[in-house]
């Protein structure tokens, strides 16, 4: 296993390119599973997600080739219904797969995903699209088992749940929606821009749908889809994270380049309150950071809120912000198991019950620390640039999940930054 070194206190300059983004990948490469021909996706980011996801996919019986930063996925025949434990439970995107199969061969098999490190995290919402759409589900021995024998149906559902709507349920329905007979709305949808992509491709394969990006998504049922080809958007939450680490440090000057600055309005609009110089293009944002900064008060919500995916990320920028700034998590209420690694770098942040407030401290004192999800990992990363002396990341298998070549973007960027085999 490796660990990322970092040595802290190099302010960062220059450019950074964003890959493409995990979260739209994956649902991607999932609704491939509902046409009959070939699809290629381009811009394929190089992560251990993506590799699980192909490994799925071969499992169901689809042929996957995989290039350099692009892959190519033909279901056309023999698909099997299965999606075994070892895969998900690796990662629970795996979860995608529901829909996709359910519509294509009127059945599927899918083990429940179980615990997350971020905290609870149900799939009652996805059944429940399903079973509207006349899917049969039972749980069996950890698997969710669905059954359409007479094909999917049209319905009116109501996704939202207790925390607000849901990225995978709604990726999951549409995906089985497109294949259903008649004309499904999903209301309370989701609009991630992830979903916004996956959208874009069911409807190049022939899905007829409209709305997406909004609440209220309509799709009217398709016979067939075919394959085609698609490229993906950039990764939101990676250009987030270059966002932050240009303003971790005094000094520095970083441009995020291929990202889309509208897909991080609620990040830029919470940088700029904090007292960070942010430039816009169509395709970039540059960051400038001078003076001190001024604190934040931050809540996760569903897009266009804040993601709960750069929670943490903000919060290691909170720590070497003078003042106090709040922190409230309203997607995943645990999803503080950064915190006591930030507080053994010399953070001092407090929990109170879904909220972090955070004193800032005028220096981090770098520490070994331990990753504990993937965007945790980012942000002891973060921490661990501005902190004096050195630290060092453990178990980042979690960072290759959902960044690619984090360390040598940033060392390209000025930070000494490396990878290192454990002891
Ligand atoms: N929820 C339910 N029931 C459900 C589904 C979700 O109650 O059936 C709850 C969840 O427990 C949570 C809230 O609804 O409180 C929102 O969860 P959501 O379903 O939107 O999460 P997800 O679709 O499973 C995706 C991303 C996550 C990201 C969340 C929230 C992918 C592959 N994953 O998960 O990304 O945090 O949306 O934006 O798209 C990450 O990339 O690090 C990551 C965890």
């Amino acid at each position: 296993m490796d660990k990322i070194v970092i040595k802290g206190g190099k302010k960062l300059k220059g450019e950074v390119t964003i890959s493409g983004a995990k979260n739209a990948v994956l649902p991607i490469m999932a609704a491939a599973l509902l046409a009959e021909g070939t699809s290629r996706i381009e811009g394929i980011p190089s992560l251990q997600d993506v590799g699980t996801m192909v490994k799925l996919l071969r499992v169901l019986g689809a042929k996957v080739n995989l290039f350099d930063h692009a892959v190519e996925i033909n279901a056309g025949n023999g698909l099997k219904s299965i999606a075994p434990y070892h895969l998900v439970s690796t990662m629970r995107a795996s979860v995608c797969v529901l829909g996709p199969l359910l519509a294509r061969l009127g059945r599927a098999e899918v083990s429940l995903p179980g615990g997350c490190v971020i905290g609870s995290r149900p799939i009652d919402l996805h059944l429940k699209g399903l079973a509207s759409l006349g899917a049969e589900i039972t749980i069996e021995h950890g698997y969710v088992k669905a059954r359409a024998k007479k094909g999917l149906h049209r319905a009116d559902i109501y996704l939202g749940g207790s925390y607000g709507s849901s990225v995978l349920a709604t990726a999951n329905v549409m995906m089985a929606a497109v294949l259903a007979r008649g004309t499904t709305y999903i209301e309370n949808a989701a609009c991630e821009p992830e979903l916004v992509d996956l959208a874009d491709f069911l409807n190049k394969m022939g899905a007829r749908i409209n709305g997406h990006g909004s609440h209220l998504i309509q799709i009217e049922g398709v016979d067939k889809l075919m394959g085609t080809h698609h490229s993906i958007i950039p990764d939101r939450i990676e250009a987030g994270t270059f966002m932050v680490a240009g303003a971790m440090i005094r000094g520095s000057d970083v441009t995020v380049r291929n990202c889309n600055p509208e897909h991080n309005h609620a990040l830029l609009d919470k940088l700029k309150q904090a007292g960070v110089a942010v430039t816009k293009t169509a395709d970039s944002v540059r960051i400038r950071r001078n003076g001190l900064l001024k604190p934040v008060e931050v809540t996760t919500l569903p897009y266009p809120g804040f993601p709960t995916d750069l929670q943490a990320q903000i919060m290691a920028l909170a720590t070497v912000t003078p003042g106090i700034s709040v922190i409230t998590e309203k997607i995943y209420p645990d999803r503080f198991i950064h915190v006591s690694e930030l507080n053994r770098m010399g953070s001092k942040v407090f929990l109170e019950g879904s909220s972090a407030i955070v004193h800032g401290v005028k220096h981090l004192s770098g520490a070994p620390v331990m990753a504990s999800d993937l965007r945790a990992s980012a942000a002891l990363i973060l921490a661990g640039l501005a902190a004096e002396g050195k630290t060092e990341v453990h178990r980042v298998y979690h960072l290759d999940r959902g960044y690619e070549r984090i360390e040598e973007k940033l060392s390209a960027l000025g930070a000494s930054i490396g990878r290192e085999k454990e002891d």
